[in-house]
């Protein structure tokens, strides 16, 4: 198996408030950042890395994750190049990177630090078995309303309340070969679509998306709670 991991990390992290870019920002004194690619380089699949990093911080990433020891760690190799305005063109960027020889590429948020190799690998195997996308997810806590977009500040009418053990909530990394990635990318800009995961992407354009169970440990660090929850879940692993 030959897999590439590309890291969208040039997000601001506007969610979780001020301070420095959010894969930049530290969890267990290491950034996330350098967390979510050592996962990745855990994995024994994973011969390259990719990183978007912020267009201002492209030194700076790449010193950083050197000095974590990423340049070169048991047998993967790194890159990193500017991301860009939205997480798929950050995608899209780094997928370049990518050496058309790589059969599997994994797209992993540098926002989810503490994805178990176990996930990471489940994905490289069903795409390995022949999957267009593969895609780790969990089953919901909360029941889930539609509603009607209104003014803000007033009630939002529900207008419907989709069946809950049919929904998944998705994480990543999600895996794809590599030619239907870069295939899916490319026609996405051309006709300006935007999708809010890389699945979207292969689902737009025909290809059959197919789930594999995720971890709850692979959370997305979004607001400042999430950084409480990563914080504690980092300490039981130490403990
Ligand atoms: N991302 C990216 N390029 C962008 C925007 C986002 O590479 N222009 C990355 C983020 O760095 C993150 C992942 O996409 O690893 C998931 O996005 P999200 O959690 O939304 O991160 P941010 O966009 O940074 O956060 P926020 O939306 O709160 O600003
Ligand atoms: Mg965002």
């Amino acid at each position: 198996l030959n897999a590439a991991a590309v890291v969208p990390a040039a997000g601001r992290g506007e969610r979780l408030g001020p301070g420095a870019p959010k894969a930049l920002r530290e969890l267990g004194g290491v950034p996330i950042l350098v967390h979510a690619v050592r996962a990745l380089a855990r994995s024994r699949a994973v011969s390259l890395v990719v990183v978007a990093a912020p267009p201002e911080g492209v030194a700076e990433v790449r010193t950083l994750l050197e000095d974590a020891g990423l340049g070169t760690l048991e047998g993967t190799s790194l890159t990193v190049v500017a991301g860009g305005a939205t997480r798929q063109e950050s995608v899209r960027l780094a997928l370049a990177e990518v050496p058309e020889d790589v059969d599997i590429v994994l797209v992993h948020d540098a926002a989810r630090p503490l994805v178990p190799v176990e996930v990471v690998d489940a994905v490289v195997r069903a795409v390995a078995d022949g999957a267009e996308g593969v895609v780790p997810a969990v089953p919901l806590a909360d029941t889930v309303k539609q509603i009607e977009p209104v003014a803000p500040g007033r009630p939002e009418p529900v207008v419907g309340t989709p069946e809950r053990a049919l929904l998944r909530a998705v994480q990543t990394p999600q895996g794809f070969p590599r030619a239907r990635l870069a295939d899916v990318h490319a026609k996405a800009a051309a006709e300006e679509f935007e999708a809010t995961d890389d699945a979207g992407l292969v689902e737009r354009f025909g290809g059959q998306v197919v789930v594999v169970p995720g971890h709850e440990e692979a959370f997305k660090v979004t607001r400042p709670l999430d950084l409480v929850l990563a914080e504690a879940v980092l300490a039981r692993r130490r403990a």
